[in-house]
């Protein structure tokens, strides 16, 4: 781990890579990143007009572009002046290491505009950490109206396949491809939230697999709408921008103002299971809140597909005892308690409790569900308000909206403007209230919709608003979490339109998606888990939808104990035969949780390529590791080989596995290296299979 200064060459050091710049005519250029190489090779090449349609500025390897001069393409950085004037010019000033941090500082003198791009490495990863600083030393304001977190260069001339998601709600992560031979390929959000479309995340690929093969990946700590291009240029160099999106965005400094861009961490692995296991641990171990980041997460009970609006004292306490029996730790109560709450056209916004449906308050069910030996938790959706509502009828300048237009309703609801000082201390009182009157371990912070008519006239410049507006969000569970350090946060927006690397810097955990249908989820976990850890993927096994394919409880649990395990389903409408069941799996899931929520994750099989999901979890010391299995829906299979390689395992140890229908001691090396041939001749079918070092 180290930052290496050398003249005008800076090299980042992490276990095994290297990560390179320097500076000279044309900025801060950037010179290698991958595979460790001899520190004395690097050189810097100046590079020089090609002809006069093409000045270097169009095709070098720049750290940091700025928009002006000749530079036409993407820019990372794009000022107004005072007087009008649109082009950065930034110079060199110096670079300077501090422990494992690496400072590189530019300065537009006319201007006064101080930049610095931030490196940091961390002990035991190849991840890098990266962002920007500006500092406004003049004494007229500068307008930022694009700034990134970073820029990056890939090394190969050949193309890179860019890998992403294109989801939607109910589809989220799911999982694309795309070979980048020119032209740029952009991922976004401007929705005011990471939404369900795209991961805000660059991954580039060479000839890789799950297994080998090079990929470099950027992941965005995200704060509101983000924005990632990919370009291949005429050269055929492949670079990438990531971070705040510049659509209605512009950022005001005014003199002596300071502002840094959201963090990006980026590195270098051999295979997407690799790149995935690296980003789960530094998630877990870096920016993760601390209090739980290491436990294990409790198995849930969620009210929402059981109950939905119609909640009460009686019916929650009812699930609640059959919850505590199968073996739940926490019982979370969804929407429909507060306000006049009996359906998504009323309530939101007035966080006091329901007194018909709860007329002592929530006490007596906290209480109830305790003395069963749970936790408690509760839904919120702070950012939100109802016209139909106490706080809407009172305060209709608390939400968003300009005064000559018609406001757009989405699920019945507006969005409140959370920058106003107002509406924030409300919000945070009302919370801190609940929160202190009443024994409760864990908010699901949920958002159904997004932003509109953003008026802020709260703000001198409210084109900020799109971050601020995530930043208040941060800003409340924060606090909240340092008055009440006991209580866990999930992140929840309509399923999974809130999961980036931002959100779980202050959140513990992910909602993943409303869609529970199992043979949906597997593909949308893959795609979850290419970048966010297993550990902070809810999953819920809820009851079968008639309406669909008929899958059994077993399939349900093989995929929901693939993530963090939760339970939504109606436990009222079920025989003891099948919560026995649920029991079963429960306790099942509690022996192997270490494993599935803080292991490595081996992806062997996927539905694009095969008939079959097979994920395998192994434990940091690889004494115990669990792999699931789940056939197709749609095949009629016949009968169906497959040969699957254990993947992860200590290939000197003798492990013995155990699963349904078979059992088996072999070497590591046995498991991992010939495999097992299994058979499956129906559809929707699935296996668990536990392995224990002997
Ligand atoms: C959307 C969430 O994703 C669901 O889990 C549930 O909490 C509903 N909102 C409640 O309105």
């Amino acid at each position: 781990m180290a930052v290496i200064i050398k003249d005008n060459i800076f090299v980042l050091e992490t276990e095994n890579t290297h990560y390179a710049l320097a500076s000279g005519i044309n900025g801060i250029e950037h010179l290698h990143w991958g595979k460790k190489c001899n520190v004395e090779d690097y050189e810097y090449h100046e590079l020089h007009e090609m002809n006069s349609n093409h000045a270097a500025l169009d095709f070098c390897k720049t750290e940091y572009i700025q928009f002006g001069s000749t530079m036409y393409r993407e820019a990372a950085l794009k000022c107004t002046f005072f007087d009008g004037c649109r082009e950065t010019v930034l110079d060199f000033i110096k670079a300077e290491k501090d422990g494992n941090t690496l400072r590189v500082k530019l300065e537009d003198p006319h201007y006064g505009l101080k930049v610095n791009l931030v490196y940091k490495t961390f002990e035991g990863t190849d991840i890098i950490e990266r962002f920007t600083e500006f500092e406004n030393a003049s004494n007229n304001d500068i307008v930022l109206e694009k700034a990134a977190s970073a820029e990056f260069n890939f090394p190969s001339l050949k193309p890179y396949c860019i890998t992403n998601t294109n989801g939607s709600w109910g589809g989220e992560f799911l999982r694309s491809g795309h070979i980048l031979k020119s032209g740029s390929l952009v991922y976004e959000s401007r929705k005011g939230t990471t939404g369900h479309h795209h991961l805000p995340a660059i991954i580039a690929s060479r000839n890789a697999t799950e297994e080998f093969g090079e990929v470099f990946f950027a992941v965005l700590a995200s704060v509101g709408n983000f924005k990632v291009s990919v370009t291949r240029d005429f050269t055929d160099k492949t670079r990438g921008i990531i971070g705040v999106n510049e659509f209605d965005f512009s950022k005001t400094l005014k003199p002596g103002d300071k502002s840094r861009t959201p963090s990006v961490y980026c590195g270098y692995a051999n295979g997407f299971c690799e790149m995935s296991n690296m980003l789960s641990r530094f998630t877990i171990n870096e920016l993760l809140p601390k209090e739980f980041a290491q436990k294990e997460l409790p198995v849930l009970y969620n009210s929402w597909e059981a109950t939905g609006f119609d909640v009460n004292e009686t019916g929650q306490l009812a699930l609640a005892k059959k919850a505590a029996k199968i073996g739940c730790e926490l019982f979370v109560m969804d929407d429909g308690w507060f306000g006049e709450r009996n359906n998504d056209r009323a309530g939101l916004g007035d966080w006091f409790v329901n007194r018909i449906k709860f007329p002592n308050g929530l006490k007596p069910l906290i209480d109830g569900v305790n003395e069963l030996g749970m936790d408690f938790g509760l839904w919120v959706e702070p950012e939100m308000v109802n016209p139909d509502s106490d706080l809407y009828r009172k305060h209709p300048e608390w939400a968003y909206h300009y005064d000559t237009r018609e406001p757009s309703l989405l699920r019945n609801q507006l969005v409140l403007n959370m920058t106003k000082p107002k509406v924030f201390d409300y919000l945070l009182n009302r919370l801190d209230e609940i929160l202190s009157e009443y024994n409760i371990k864990y908010i699901k912070w949920d958002m159904n919709r997004p932003l509109s008519e953003i008026g802020a006239e709260n703000l001198e410049n409210p084109k900020e608003i799109w971050q601020r507006h995530t930043k208040a969000v941060y800003d409340i569970v924060d606090i909240l979490r340092e008055r009440h350090p006991d209580v866990q946060f999930e992140a929840c927006s309509s399923g999974g339109g809130r999961a980036d690397l931002g959100a779980l810097s202050h959140f513990d955990m992910c909602w993943t998606s409303d869609n529970t249908d199992p043979v949906d989820r597997l593909e949308i976990q893959h795609g979850y888990s290419l970048i966010y850890p297993i550990k902070c993927m809810r999953a819920w096994v809820t009851d079968a939808n008639k309406d669909q394919r008929p899958i059994t409880t077993d399939f349900r649990f093989n995929v929901s104990m693939q993530g963090s395990l939760s339970i939504g389903s109606n436990l009222l409408n079920l025989s003891d035969k099948e919560l026995d069941k649920y029991a079963y799996y429960i306790e099942l899931y509690k022996k192997i949780r270490r494993t599935v929520q803080f292991g490595n994750l081996y992806r062997l099989r996927n539905f694009k390529e095969d008939k079959i999901y097979f994920n395998g979890y192994v434990n940091e010391d690889k004494s115990q590791a669990v792999y699931f299995s789940c056939t197709n829906a749609n095949s009629t299979f016949g009968r169906f080989f497959v040969n699957v390689r254990f993947l992860g395992l200590d290939e000197n140890a003798t492990y013995h596995m155990k699963s349904e229908w078979r059992e088996m001691t072999k070497s590591g090396a046995y498991f991992a290296n010939v495999g097992i041939e299994f058979d499956y001749s129906k559809p929707l079918e699935s296996e668990i299979f536990l392995l224990e070092k002997v």
